[in-house]
């Protein structure tokens, strides 16, 4: 069965990436046009997206974009393809919402328009539909920025033609980002202040946007079945677990997949030696390099331990911070690349320079780097304060890499802890958040390296041979696609409405590639 699916989203790889949201969005509708499905991408033109790189095309006409109070506002649209596959990406192009350097903020403050410029992305979106004439089963919206979407398809879109009968998909990557707002913004979404109410929108006298996509979404979903569980507790819902609980009957989990077309260390370009599992001489060879290029001691003998992440509370860096002194009086060595909080890149600049024989860190944004910390350590360091799903864990166990990982959401479910009896396991969990916890898994991973290594080339083999697959995620995605549909439609009107797919639906949808043809 071919199905319409519009993603909607504020960041894709290759053309916008703030975090593992870009990947999800840019990796998923690949998988899901291979399944057969009519996908298409729309999402905002930042200044980085380059249209010549990317040889974008802009479409015929402009789309009208009503913005409640503000009145009618207005876009052009780029059309590209999603690299790797055919499917078609759309770009609004709103110089004043769009054209700046950075994706959501300056100086570690949001942008003070981030309510307009994410309600227009959302209204946009759905005015797409209606420009291109494609009508679809279901919209897929993503965090925060665009979980309006399910609101607008229940209020303003619910008698338009094309999008009436469109189920929603709401996927949560991250709970403690909201998009809460001077209330006025209601006056932007144009909906009727009587969805200002703390069952729907209101949150603390703010305009809740995720709130408000958790209510009204058809379907709910979280990128790892434990995060699914936790957002509906008070320790990780950041205030918004009653409503998830509510809504729990449609909520679900489902773990990303990995590009491993990206992140496979037989044939990473990144690399200066390749490896597998069956020949790890490369590995060796990464080592060293990495310890050469950061100024660390070149050192065989001493465990190496790696991180590469947001430097934010989330990620556990104040945890960090705190077992730092400690955990460098262990013969280790240890490497961090990030950007973040600014109090972050003093701290770890500072012990950075008074331990350059075991500590080395780089502030930055570099996918270089990352590479080469995946391959050349011997472990790698996660201690999430929660951790929706986190990619880097998963590539780490290509690589031979194991996670030390707090176990929390979908760090918790990819990651099986080390059994030194049975010799099961990929990696080594840690559960409470602190220092303590911390230290002593790093302790326990390093005391295995030491004196077990034949423990830890058994837990290389069972994390090397691991998959986490997109083509899997992709059907589990199908799926919830499915369930939504019916619930929107019922069972009956749902075998209708597929019975009634004209030939011409799907002759338009084959030749969606030919662009938006203006009516006559
Ligand atoms: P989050 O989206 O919460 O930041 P994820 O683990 O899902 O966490 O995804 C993070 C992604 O961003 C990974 O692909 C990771 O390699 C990448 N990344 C994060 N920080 C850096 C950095 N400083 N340099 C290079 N890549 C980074
Ligand atoms: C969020 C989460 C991260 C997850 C990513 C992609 O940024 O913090 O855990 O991997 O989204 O789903």
């Amino acid at each position: 069965m071919r199905l319409n699916i519009l993603i909607t989203a504020s960041e894709a790889v290759p053309f916008a990436k703030e975090g593992g949201l870009a990947d999800v969005v840019g990796a998923l509708p690949k998988y899901l046009e291979a399944r057969g499905h009519d996908v298409r991408v729309v999402m905002p033109r930042y200044y980085k997206v380059d249209r010549e790189r990317y040889q974008l095309r802009q479409l015929p006409g402009v789309l009208v974009v009503p913005m409640g109070i503000i009145g009618n506002m207005y876009c052009g649209v780029y059309q590209g393809i999603m690299p790797g596959s055919n499917v078609p990406i759309y770009f609004l192009e709103h110089e004043d919402f769009y054209g700046r350097d950075s994706l959501y903020e300056r100086d570690n403050q949001g942008y003070l328009d981030n309510d307009n410029r994410f309600i227009f992305l959302s209204k946009a979106s759905l005015e797409l539909c209606k420009m291109l004439q494609f009508p679809p089963d279901l919209v897929h919206a993503h965090d925060w920025h665009t979980a309006a979407v399910p609101v607008l398809m229940n209020t303003w879109y619910r008698h338009d033609h094309h999008l009436a009968q469109a189920a929603s998909l709401l996927t949560i990557h991250n709970m403690q980002h909201q998009g809460s707002f001077y209330e006025g913004a209601m006056d932007v979404l144009g909906i009727g202040w009587h969805h200002f109410t703390f069952l729907e929108l209101e949150m603390d006298n703010q305009v809740n946007l995720l709130k408000g996509g958790i209510y009204h979404a058809t379907m709910l979903n979280t990128v790892s079945e434990g995060y699914a569980r936790e957002i509906q507790t008070a320790e990780y819902g950041w205030g918004l677990e009653g409503v998830v609980r509510q809504r729990s009957e449609t909520l679900s989990g489902i773990l990303n997949g990995v590009d491993y077309h990206e992140w496979n260390p037989e044939e990473d370009r990144f690399l200066p030696a390749n490896f597998s599992a069956r020949d790890m001489g490369g590995k060796g060879v990464c080592k060293r390099e990495l310890q050469r290029s950061l100024g660390l001691p070149e050192r065989e003998d001493v465990p190496l331990i790696g991180m590469v992440s947001r430097l934010v509370k989330q990620k556990g860096i104040d945890v960090l911070a705190q077992a730092l002194p400690r955990l460098l009086e262990l013969d280790i060595q240890l490497v961090l690349l990030g950007a973040g909080e600014p109090w972050a890149h003093f701290y770890f600049g500072g012990v950075a320079a008074d331990r350059p024989d075991r500590f080395a860190c780089r502030i930055g944004y570099d996918n270089s780097l990352a590479h080469r910390i995946e391959a050349g350590c011997d472990f790698f360091l996660m201690p999430s304060a929660f951790e929706p799903c986190g990619l880097n864990q998963m590539y780490s166990m290509r690589y031979g890499t194991l996670p030390i990982v707090r176990a929390t959401g979908g760090l918790d479910d990819s990651v099986q802890n080390f059994n030194a009896a049975e010799r099961t396991g990929d990696g080594f969990k840690f559960w409470n958040p602190d220092a303590g916890a911390l230290f002593d898994t790093v302790g326990w991973a390093v005391h295995t390296w030491y004196h077990d290594p034949e423990g830890i080339a058994a837990l290389r083999q069972n994390a090397m041979a691991k998959r986490f697959t997109w083509e899997n995620a992709a059907e589990k995605y199908e799926r919830l696609y499915l369930e939504g549909i019916k619930r929107k439609l019922g069972e009956e009107k749902l075998r209708q409405a597929m019975a009634e797919r004209t030939p011409a639906r799907e002759k338009a949808s084959r030749e969606k590639n030919e662009g938006y043809q203006p009516q006559a």
